[in-house]
């Protein structure tokens, strides 16, 4: 099974956990975009649910699919989000922000009862970190940001390059109207060591790291379709 089919599959197993009236948190990237394909296809048999997506690219594929669609102030309290990630380690922590979406991904899942995060299973790390780390910041004091993240790091030990994401030659502009930074720590041992430190600069708006807000992951590859719990 190639990555893509993996998406794909992780995504349909998904389905089996949405049921008919549930407010649904709807992800970002490329398998979310799957499931959302997916989850138009049952709408269309007469599924009901609504779904708050996690992104202006979400919302405009489910307008563009059939997904009915609401938000958090007419909608703050969602039964399940569905996700992707760009890691999960086996407490089912997860690196997510790959697409930029981070911000919104991570207030969404916190109006869920419930997060399913799913894959192909090369997202499957035993520690998180060898995705570059997003970090969502405000443009406002850009370099001053960027050192106090450089300087929190060193404290637990961390270094690495921080890069500004860039798209088509201009810094990446998030849906909130902020940059990312990538941060190339590598492995991350105490990552809620990292969450407070990042999370004590002001200029963070928000990181990628989401630290027990998952309960289920769903990965797909050569092992077939796998439904993990997080290990406390
Ligand atoms: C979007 O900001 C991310 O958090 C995505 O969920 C993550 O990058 C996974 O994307 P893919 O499903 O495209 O790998």
């Amino acid at each position: 099974m190639d990555a893509k089919a993996a998406k794909t599959e992780a995504a349909r197993a998904a389905l089996d956990h949405v049921e008919t009236g549930m407010r649904l948190g709807i992800g970002s990237g490329s398998t979310a975009e799957e499931f959302v394909r997916l989850l138009a296809g049952r709408v269309a048999e007469g599924l009901r649910i609504i779904g708050v997506p996690t992104s202006e690219r979400t919302a405009a594929l489910c307008r563009e699919t059939g997904v009915p669609l609401s938000d958090l102030d007419e909608t703050p309290h969602l039964d399940l989000a569905i996700d992707g990630a760009d890691e999960i380690d086996p407490r089912l922590s997860l690196i997510k922000g790959g697409g930029g979406a981070l911000l919104r991904e991570k207030i969404v899942a916190a109006a869920a009862d419930r997060m399913i995060v799913i894959a192909d299973d090369s997202k499957l790390v035993d520690t998180l970190g060898r995705f570059p780390l997003p970090v969502e910041v405000n443009r406002f004091g850009l370099f001053a940001t960027r050192l106090a993240i450089e300087e929190a790091a060193g404290k637990l030990g961390l270094a690495g390059p921080l890069t500004l994401r860039m798209t088509n030659g201009e810094p990446f502009v998030t849906d909130g109207g902020h940059f990312i930074v990538d941060a190339s720590f590598g492995r991350i041992p105490d990552t809620r060591a990292l969450s407070n430190a990042l999370f004590a600069i002001p200029g963070v708006v928000e990181h990628g790291l989401f630290l027990g807000m998952a309960d289920t992951a769903i990965v797909a590859g050569a092992e077939g379709v796998r439904t993990l719990h997080a290990i406390q």
